[in-house]
């Protein structure tokens, strides 16, 4: 058996942790492991990397991905789902574990049902995908962000400023709400719901005048004032249609300034919560993956994605698990009730 490993779309912690694992699950298997390059880049036209054990055996707690990864959509070059069908084949690959989130898995499911043979594993630090109780990198996230707002928090509150802290979460909120609440934060604003500006500026000001001058937000970059579009950096687009974004943390902290009065200051976590050393959490749940996922392969699962359900890893339809998942109401009032 000869099966290929790629990770495509945002890195997170967690990656080569699963990496390693598929690997030495593999090993005892007696399966040969192949790494793909630059997830679906490296099919389209052949970049490949041959994996053992002994070789990557320390890569368990390093962030980011050895195998490179790419927002490459096969569907958007011409004969590009052809070319990756045809190289699985070339290559001899039996079947995939395709390391991602919504975009990475979907193209799968649909090659699929060309005669792709995968089984997903769920990765992003958005946590947005269903049918798994939570993804990989999202914990390894979620405590950066921790440690990097209760650091914003002591400086804020010295300095009496409302501090607005920005962090990463397209179209869900999770990392927010999750760092939101760890953080004692005021105001928690997520992509699920409209920012009511009035509303922020209000708590703000009810703070200032209880003598409360430091107040803490944590926004999500994809998160939207009333029905105006998703603040971007720049208009490019990705294979997948997706903008860069980023902005709305300095967008709000102007307008805060302006319409209050009072001083109100932005930090901005992009990528920085995204990188570095795994979580614990994420370095154990992507090694439980990571065996999971070859014992899939070699039970002859396809389509299927290896989730984590309770304290169980139970296998679970990719089809059903691409349905995005949102921070829910009663969660979203929960991170909302600290101001
Ligand atoms: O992987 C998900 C994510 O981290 C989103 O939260 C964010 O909008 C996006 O990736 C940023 O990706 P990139 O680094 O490619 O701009």
């Amino acid at each position: 058996m000869k099966i290929g490993i790629l990770s495509g779309g945002g890195d997170c912690g967690g990656i080569n942790a699963l990496i390693r694992a598929a690997v030495r699950r593999g090993e005892v298997y007696g399966y040969e492991i192949v790494g793909i390059r630059r997830g679906w880049a490296g099919l389209v036209e052949p970049d490949t990397l041959p994996l053992e054990y002994g070789t990557i055996e320390d890569i368990v707690s390093k962030g980011g991905t050895i195998l490179l990864t790419s927002r490459t959509n096969p569907y958007k070059k011409d004969g590009g789902p052809e070319s990756v069908m045809k190289n699985v084949e070339r290559l001899g690959l039996d079947a995939l574990i395709v390391i991602g989130g919504e975009d990475t898995q979907g193209v799968a499911h649909k090659l699929a049902a060309k005669g792709l043979r995968f089984v997903g594993a769920p990765k992003t630090m958005d946590n947005d995908l269903s049918e798994t109780d939570v993804t990989f990198g999202f914990d390894s996230a979620v405590n950066v962000a921790v440690e990097a707002i209760d650091r914003v928090r002591t400086t804020g509150e010295s300095h009496e400023r409302a501090m607005i802290v920005e962090v990463m979460g397209r179209d869900s909120g999770w990392v927010a709400a999750h760092a939101g609440i760890a953080c004692g934060a005021h105001v928690v604003l997520v992509p699920e719901e409209p920012i009511d500006l009035d509303a922020v500026c209000k708590t703000v000001e009810d703070r200032r005048k209880a003598g409360k001058k430091f107040s803490l937000v944590v926004v999500a970059e994809g998160a939207t004032i009333g029905n105006r579009n998703q603040v971007t950096v720049g208009q490019k687009l990705d294979e997948f249609g997706h903008p860069v974004l980023g902005g709305i943390g300095p967008l709000l902290a102007a307008e805060i300034t302006k319409r209050t009065g009072s001083e109100a200051r932005e930090v901005v976590l992009g990528h920085l919560i995204r990188g570095g050393p795994p979580s614990a959490f994420d370095r154990v749940y992507a090694t439980r993956l990571g065996f999971a996922a070859v014992d899939a392969i070699k039970e002859g699962k396809s389509d299927v994605m290896v989730a984590l359900k309770g304290s169980e890893i139970v296998l679970v339809p990719v089809a059903q698990a691409l349905k995005s998942k949102k921070v829910g109401l009663e969660f979203l009032r929960l991170a909302q009730s600290f101001s």
